[in-house]
C-alpha cells in the first residue's frame, strides 16, 4: 500500500511523519516542487525509523509524480500558508492554480486515489480538487473539522484540567471564522459540557476555537502544522484501516442539511470507501442559522473560484 503526501512544507512533512510512524502504509511518498526538499525531509524521517521502530519506507520526490503511481490515498497540502493579517481567503488565486495542477498530476498516476485536501482556503480548495479530479464525492474531501474540533477539545481540556481523550465534540461549517462548534454535542466523559463549564466561559472557548488558526499565525508568523498534519493523518488512518470513524469532514453536499452544491464541514463516517455516509443531525433553529451563514460565506469564495475558472 502506498500513500502520497504532496507538499513537503511543515504540514505535509508532519503528516508524512505521522503516517510513517503509525505504519499506515509500507510506502509513503512525499513530493514537493522545491528541488531536494522532499528528498531531504524524507531521508531525515527515514533515519528516525530505527529509533522510533517503524518500517514504513519514506520516499522523497522533486515533482516526479510517477513515484506516486498507484497511491491509495493522497493528501494535498501544497500552497502558500497564511502570514499575519491574511485571511485564508486571501490565498485563493495562488493556491487554486497550485491545487489544480497538483490534482491533475495525482489523478494521472493514481486514478482511484482518495484525495484529502489540506490547502487553504480549505473548503474552496477542496472544491477545486473535486472539479479537477472529476471523482465521485465520497473520494474527495477536505481536512478541517478534525483540526478545529481538536483545538476546541484541547481548550476545554485545559479549562477543566481533564484528559483531552475524554472530550468528545462535533463542529460543523466552513474552515474559517464562521465555523460552528456545537456545545450541545460536546461531552466530557459522557457528561454534557454545559453542566461543567459556565456559559460565558464556554462562549469564550467557542470564539477562541473559531480563531484558533489565526492565534497561531500571530504567534509564529506562519500557519500551524503539528495539529493540521496529525489531523490529516488521522483521516488517512480511518480510511486505510477501514475504521468507520465518525469525524467532521469537509464534504460535497447534495441536499444534506438543506444545502447543495457546496463543500462544507459535516459529520461523516470515514472508512475504506472514503466518506461512506454523511450523518444528518437535527439542528436547532439557532444552530441551523449558524450553519447556513457559514455556507453563505463559503459559497462566496467558491463563486470567486468559479469566476476565475471561466476566465482561465
Ligand atoms: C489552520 C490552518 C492549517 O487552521 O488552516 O491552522
Amino acid at each position: 500500500m502506498k500513500i502520497t503526501v504532496v507538499g513537503a512544507g511543515n504540514v505535509g512533512a508532519t503528516c508524512a511523519n505521522v503516517i510513517a510512524h503509525k505504519e499506515l502504509a509500507n510506502e509513503v511518498v512525499l513530493l514537493d516542487i522545491k528541488e531536494g526538499t522532499a528528498e531531504g525531509k524524507s531521508l531525515d524521517m527515514w533515519q528516525t525509523a530505527p529509533i522510533n521502530m517503524y518500517d514504513s519506507k519514506i520516499i522523497g520526490s522533486t515533482n516526479d509524480y510517477s513515484k506516486t503511481a498507484g497511491s491509495e490515498v493522497v493528501v494535498i497540502t501544497s500552497g502558500l500558508p497564511r502570514k499575519p493579517g491574511m485571511s485564508r481567503d486571501d490565498l485563493i488565486a495562488t493556491n487554486a492554480g497550485i491545487v489544480k495542477s497538483v490534482t491533475e498530476n495525482v489523478i494521472k498516476y493514481s486514478p482511484n486515489a482518495i484525495i484529502i485536501v489540506v490547502s487553504n482556503p480549505l473548503d474552496v480548495m477542496t472544491y477545486c480538487a473535486y472539479l479537477t479530479a472529476k471523482a465521485p464525492r465520497n473520494k474527495v474531501m477536505g481536512m478541517a473539522g478534525i483540526l478545529d474540533t481538536a483545538r476546541y477539545r484541547a481548550f476545554l481540556a485545559t479549562e477543566l484540567n481533564v484528559s483531552p481523550k475524554d472530550i468528545q465534540a462535533i463542529l460543523m461549517g466552513g474552515h474559517g471564522d464562521t465555523m460552528v462548534p456545537l456545545p450541545r454535542y460536546t461531552t466530557v466523559g459522557g457528561i454534557p459540557v454545559t453542566e461543567l463549564v459556565a456559559k460565558d466561559k464556554l462562549d469564550a472557548i467557542v470564539e477562541r476555537t473559531k480563531k484558533g488558526g489565526g492565534e497561531l499565525v500571530n504567534l509564529m508568523g506562519t500557519s500551524a502544522w503539528f495539529a493540521p498534519g496529525a489531523a490529516a493523518a488521522q483521516m488517512v488512518e480511518a480510511i486505510v484501516r477501514d475504521q468507520k470513524r465518525v469525524f467532521p469532514v469537509c464534504a460535497w453536499l447534495e441536499g444534506e442539511y438543506g444545502l447543495k452544491d457546496i463543500f462544507l464541514g459535516v459529520p461523516v463516517i470515514l472508512g475504506k470507501g472514503g466518506i461512506e455516509k454523511i450523518i444528518e443531525l437535527k439542528l436547532t433553529p439557532d444552530e441551523k442559522k449558524l450553519l447556513t451563514d457559514s455556507a453563505v460565506a463559503v459559497k462566496e469564495v467558491m463563486d470567486v473560484l468559479d469566476k476565475m475558472e471561466k476566465v482561465a
